[in-house]
């Protein structure tokens, strides 16, 4: 089975846990996209009412749209259900995000939901983070070369994102730095260490967020409580 279909199947379970009258976080990326199409023909077939929802991206923010999905502005009282994918998830279900460079946004959404549901690939499952993703930073441009030697200095190999030479730029106009850290041992220790670096604006090692994982592998779909 190819992998775009394992992203649907995920995405696919997780909506069965969206109920009538909910406000949602939809995440960024290709497995989180799922959850937009789906919900979409969902609320066409008149199978769900009264959802509305906030983006975590601008990107998601059109798919959304064209899908005729409510959307509002993240208010005090948070979101019922974030669902969004990640790049690497662990056994406690501490993730990397940010890949796609929304980890902000997503952070900002899935910190303030009542549940957050990550959906994955099999592929996502790590036994310790930084196994195999760089961790994505985002970081100001005023003085982005000063907080990537202050990131190196905490042991990583670090490099600002960039796309056909030019540094890619987040919804919120700041760069994103990857940094390669090789395992890590200590997710919430490194990204409290992370955090408190001068410039850097969030760290994309989400810890204690996320309580159900759906994995989807040939075996079929998993669900992972923490
Ligand atoms: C977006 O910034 C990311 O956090 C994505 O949620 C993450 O990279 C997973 O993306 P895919 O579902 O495309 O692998």
């Amino acid at each position: 089975m190819n992998v775009d279909e394992l992203k649907k199947q995920a995405a696919a379970a997780a909506l069965r846990y969206v109920e009538p009258g909910m406000t949602l976080g939809l995440g960024t990326g290709s497995t989180a996209r799922w959850v937009v199409l789906l919900l979409g023909e969902k609320l066409r077939s008149g199978g769900l009412e009264r959802i509305r929802a906030v983006p975590t991206s601008s990107q998601t923010e059109e798919l959304a749209r064209a899908q005729g999905i409510e959307l509002v502005e993240l208010g005090p009282e948070g979101v019922d259900l974030a669902i969004d994918g990640a790049d690497e998830i662990d056994p406690e279900l501490t993730l990397i995000k940010g890949r796609g460079g929304a980890l902000l946004r997503e952070k900002i959404v899935e910190a303030a939901a009542r549940r957050f549901i990550v959906i994955a690939d099999e592929s996502k499952k790590v036994d310790v983070l930084g196994s195999r993703a760089p961790l994505p930073l985002e970081v100001a441009r005023f003085g982005w070369r000063r907080t990537l030697a202050l990131v190196e200095g905490l042991g990583a190999a670090a490099a600002l994102r960039e796309e056909g030479g030019q540094p890619v730029i987040s919804d919120n106009g700041n760069y994103l730095i990857d940094a390669r850290f090789g395992p890590i041992g200590d997710p919430a220790g490194l990204e409290a260490e992370l955090k408190a670096l001068p410039g850097v604006f969030e760290v994309g090692i989400f810890h204690g967020l996320a309580s159900l994982a759906i994995i989807a592998g040939a075996a079929g779909v998993e669900e992972v409580e923490r």
